[in-house]
């Protein structure tokens, strides 16, 4: 009996770890220092901010779904779905699933751009987001 309740207990724990983990497996500030790392060269915010803003020869810029400044819920300019603030002081949960940034950071900039963002560009970015504050 009380190997079973132990178990259960393990697997309780288990669970909720890989749910802690799945929520939030870094920081804002971790993934702004994997880019600055990558490119060289640290973030630079009145950058970020231009280039968030700007339009790259194609339809929409950053700001077209993510709102300028990013510090409010965008919509999605295609779909029209309600996106929470992209900026980390205005939503908790943003820039703490690294899968998930590496994901829309390769989506988005294929949509804005029609290419990658280069590492400098993404450090650029996200030094922007984190420099916005309530
Ligand atoms: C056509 C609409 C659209 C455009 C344009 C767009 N995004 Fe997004 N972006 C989204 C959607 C949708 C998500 C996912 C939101 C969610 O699920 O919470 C997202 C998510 C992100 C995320 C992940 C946030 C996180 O918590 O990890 C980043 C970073 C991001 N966008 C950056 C950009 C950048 C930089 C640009 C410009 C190059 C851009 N986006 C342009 C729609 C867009």
């Amino acid at each position: 009996m009380h190997t079973l309740t132990r178990l259960i207990q393990l697997a309780t724990l288990s669970l909720f770890l890989q749910t802690v983990a799945h929520a939030g497996d870094t920081t804002a500030a971790n993934q702004l220092q994997h880019w600055s790392q990558l490119a060289g060269s640290a973030g630079q915010a009145p950058r970020g901010q231009q280039f968030f803003t700007q339009k790259h020869g194609e339809q929409w810029s950053c700001a077209s779904c993510h709102g300028n400044p990013p510090t409010a819920q965008g919509k999605h300019a295609g779909t029209g779905k309600i996106l929470q603030p992209l900026a980390p002081a205005f939503n908790p949960a943003s820039l703490t699933d690294q899968a998930k940034t590496d994901k829309w950071f390769r989506r988005n900039c294929n949509d804005v751009l029609r290419r990658e963002c280069t590492p400098q560009e993404k450090a650029d970015v996200l030094a922007f987001l984190i420099s916005l504050r309530r």
